[in-house]
């Protein structure tokens, strides 16, 4: 199948990464029922990017298609150009298209210059479904 075909790589980090990463995702009201192994596993596979001040990281209406933990900056999360609440560091965002397979519920603009770890959705998924299918054979 085309999830088996998905290779993870994991990206270097600092131990201070690794750790607020995993803080995030267990802070994260989804994430956080998920099994130690798929956190980790997650948290290896996210890859660093940053976005200038000013500059939108998600696009209300738009496809989703990444997982993003905030490492440094504030940003700023706008629904029909209504202010809903800013964001700060050690927080999961994007992830309510993913979970849920529906459009971005809202914008997302950089405050400041950000730091942000990422995941792609087919990445994502991929340990979500193998770690399902590690248990199933349990039984
Ligand atoms: P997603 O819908 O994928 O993209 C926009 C993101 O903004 C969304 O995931 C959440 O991570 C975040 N978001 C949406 N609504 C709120 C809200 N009311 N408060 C905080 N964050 C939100």
């Amino acid at each position: 199948s085309q999830l088996s075909d998905v290779t993870l790589t994991s990206y270097c980090k600092t131990k201070e990464s690794r750790e607020l990463i995993q803080r995030a995702l267990m802070d994260n009201d989804f994430m956080k029922h998920l099994e130690h192994g798929q956190i980790v596993t997650i948290m290896d596979c996210m890859y660093p990017t940053s976005v200038a001040q000013g500059s939108c990281v998600i696009q209300e209406g738009d496809d989703g298609s990444t997982v993003y933990v905030l490492e440094e900056g504030m940003v700023q999360v706008t629904k029909q150009g209504k202010k809903l609440c800013t964001i700060g560091p050690e927080k999961v965002f994007g992830e309510l298209a993913i979970l849920y397979n529906c459009t971005r519920t809202a914008s997302v603009t950089a405050l400041t210059d950000i730091k942000l770890w990422a995941i792609d959705r087919q990445i994502f998924q991929t340990i979500m479904m193998q770690t399902g299918l590690i248990k199933h054979s349990q039984y």
